[in-house]
């Protein structure tokens, strides 16, 4: 089963309310992302505008966090209402805490890795997570070109997880639309986000079909 997360990135920020209620029906997961200006050249929001959002909808809050020492900062994301948190491999030394934190909080727990980071810096850690967020393109913005060489890392991901029988499923991010998500499905991902391919668009019932169409029937 394949679920589609919108970011909210590139929806219009002073109409959120507005923007969430136009995917709340074809949407499975909103993705929210948490930016720094630190771990990634861009600022976004943070705990506060996710808990304004919350009481808007009754999707999956799937907070994706590009921020530098990110653990400080997971007991405020769970109060404002986040269903799963991602941490990036890069930021946290102490992942397994981090992860461990999450679910004690009653989320699911996700590692976030870079185009760059070897599918080995998930190591032991991904024994503690829910899910790999596979970043395609390098994290800080929207718009940017799918990066074609993290498809086979996200096939060398799926495999380590079926080899050693875990439950974890893989999301992507970054450049995902029709035309990369056939790819990035047959590698094994099961979770897609997708920011300008859905609120970039004017009709967003009609992006994510789109989407969803395009990956029907593609097999891994
Ligand atoms: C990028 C963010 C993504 C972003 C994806 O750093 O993590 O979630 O919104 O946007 P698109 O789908 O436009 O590449
Ligand atoms: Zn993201």
């Amino acid at each position: 089963m394949i679920q589609l997360a919108p970011s909210l990135l590139s929806a219009d920020f002073s109409r959120l309310a507005d923007e969430i209620a136009s995917v709340e029906d074809g949407a499975d997961v909103l993705h929210l992302d948490v930016m720094d200006g630190h771990f990634v050249p861009n600022i976004t929001f943070g705990p506060a505008i996710v808990k304004a959002c919350r009481a808007h909808s009754k999707l999956a809050f799937d907070c994706h966090l590009m921020i530098s020492e990110p653990q400080r900062y997971i007991e405020r994301f769970l109060e404002a209402g986040a269903d799963m948190i991602s941490v990036h491999v890069e930021t946290e030394p102490h992942l397994q805490r981090a992860l461990q934190l999450i679910r004690d909080g009653g989320a699911k727990a996700g590692i976030a890795i870079n185009p760059a980071t070897p599918a080995e810096a998930l190591s032991t850690a991904i024994e503690f997570c829910d899910y790999v967020l596979a970043m395609t393109v390098n994290p800080g913005f929207g718009g940017q070109k799918f990066l074609e060489p993290v498809v086979p890392k996200i096939r060398q991901i799926a495999g380590l997880i079926r080899q050693r029988g875990l439950q974890v499923v893989i999301e992507v991010d970054g450049g995902i639309d029709t035309r990369t998500a056939p790819a990035v499905v047959a590698a094994g991902a099961t979770i897609l986000v997708a920011g300008s391919a859905v609120f970039g668009q004017k009709d967003r019932a009609g992006a994510m079909r789109a989407i969803r169409d395009a990956v029907e029937g593609v097999r891994t």
